[in-house]
C-alpha cells in the first residue's frame, strides 16, 4: 500500500513474499535510513548506527557494534554480567514464590541492569542524574523520538508547526539532559583508571579503540551515539519479548510443561541454566521464535529509505 505522508511516499509491505524482496533480495537498494531529524539531533549528526544512512560510516560503526558488544567471545565481561543479573532474578523468584510477582517491572529491571552492567561497568551503576534515573530520561527520548514531527513531512513550514507544539524544544530538552548525562560517564571513565580486577564496560572498550592502533576513530560524540543506540534498542525489545513468551506459556500449559521438561531433562541437578545449556534448548528456541513472530517488539521495523530504483 502506497501512503502519501506530506512530502515523503511511503511503501508499506505487508507481505512475506515482499518483505524478503525488500530485507534479501533487494536489500542493498533499500538498506539506507530516512534523514529524520529527530534522530539527526539525537544522535550527534547520524553518529550512531540504528538511525544513520547507509554508507562507509554505517559499515564501519556496525563492523564496531557487532564485533565489540553483540559478540560475547570478545569481551567475556558482558556474559558474565548477563549471568550475574539473571541469577539476581532468579533468587528473588525463587524467594517471593509461591507470592505472585510483577513480572513486567521485574523484566525490564534485568534487562536494565544487564546493559547497564554493560555499558557502564560498576562506576555509574545505580547512580542517579539530576535526580533522575537514565531509563526515565531514555523513556522521555523514546517518546519525543516517536512523536509526530510536521518539519519532516513538509520541509518548508513544519517547523513553525513543530515550534508552536512545542516538539522541537521537547527535543532539545531531551538531547540536553541525555548529553550532559553521557558526558558525565565519559569524563567518569577518562578520568578514573581501572581497578585491578575489573570488568572492561563498553565504555572502556569504546575509549580504548579509539586511543588504540586499530585504526579506528572514534569520537566522543560516536561513543555517546552507540551507547544511545544500546539502551534505546536493546532494554525495551528485549524485556517486552520476554514477557509476551512468558504470558504465552501461562496460556498454553502444554507448552509451558514442554518448556519444564526439555529444562529438567537437560540440565540434570544443574540449578542454573547458562548460556551453553541454551544451544540444547530446542524447544525454547522454538518458543521464543514463535513470540517474536506472533508479538514483534517493534511491528514497523525502522522505516528503510530506497536508495535506487529496482525493478
Ligand atoms: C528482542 C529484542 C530485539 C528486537 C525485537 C529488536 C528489533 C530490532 C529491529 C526490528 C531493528 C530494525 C531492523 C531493520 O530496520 O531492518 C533493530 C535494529 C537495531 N537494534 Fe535491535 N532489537 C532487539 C534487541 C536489541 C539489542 C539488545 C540491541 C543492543 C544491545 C539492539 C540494537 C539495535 C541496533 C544498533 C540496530 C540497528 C542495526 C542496523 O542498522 O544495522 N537491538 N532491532
Amino acid at each position: 500500500m502506497l501512503l502519501q505522508h506530506g512530502n515523503i511516499p511511503t511503501l508499506l509491505i505487508s507481505s512475506a513474499q515482499m518483505a524478503k524482496q525488500i530485507m534479501k533480495t533487494h536489500d542493498t537498494s533499500f538498506c539506507s535510513r530516512s534523514p529524520s531529524l529527530g534522530a539527526k539531533r539525537i544522535f550527534y549528526n547520524f553518529l550512531d548506527l540504528a538511525f544513520t544512512p547507509y554508507g562507509d560510516h554505517w559499515r564501519r560503526t556496525r563492523k564496531i557494534f557487532v564485533s565489540q558488544l553483540l559478540n560475547s567471545r570478545t569481551n567475556p565481561s558482558f556474559l558474565h554480567a548477563r549471568e550475574v543479573e539473571v541469577g539476581h532474578l532468579i533468587d528473588y523468584l525463587s524467594e517471593a514464590s509461591p507470592n505472585p510477582v510483577n513480572l513486567d517491572e521485574k523484566m525490564f529491571n534485568l534487562v536494565g541492569g544487564v546493559i547497564d552492567k554493560v555499558a557502564f561497568g560498576k562506576r555509574r551503576r545505580g547512580k542517579k542524574f539530576q535526580g533522575q534515573e537514565l531509563k526515565d530520561v531514555l523513556d522521555e527520548v523514546m517518546d519525543v523520538l516517536n512523536g509526530f514531527s510536521a518539519e519532516e513531512f513538509f520541509p518548508f513550514l513544519g517547523w513553525i508547526i513543530d515550534s508552536v507544539t512545542g516538539h522541537r524544544a521537547r527535543l532539545n530538552i531531551c538531547f540536553q539532559k541525555l548529553d550532559s548525562y553521557l558526558e558525565m560517564v565519559l569524563d567518569e571513565h577518562l578520568n578514573q583508571e581501572m581497578q585491578n580486577g575489573e570488568d572492561e564496560d563498553l565504555v572502556d572498550v569504546f575509549i580504548r579503540l579509539s586511543k588504540d592502533n586499530s585504526g579506528v576513530f572514534l569520537s566522543k560524540e560516536h561513543i555517546k551515539a552507540l551507547l544511545m543506540n544500546t539502551f534505546l534498542g536493546g532494554v525495551d525489545t528485549t524485556a517486552i519479548t520476554m514477557v509476551w513468551a512468558m504470558s504465552e506459556l501461562v496460556k498454553n500449559s502444554r507448552g509451558m510443561q514442554k518448556v519444564q521438561e526439555e529444562i529438567r531433562g537437560n540440565l540434570g541437578m544443574k540449578q542454573k541454566v547458562d548460556s551453553d545449556d541454551l544451544k540444547k534448548l530446542i524447544y525454547l528456541n522454538i518458543v521464543m521464535k514463535e513470540t517474536l513472530r506472533l508479538h514483534p517488539a517493534v511491528p514497523l521495523l525502522i522505516p528503510h529509505q530506497r536508495m535506487q530504483h529496482c525493478k
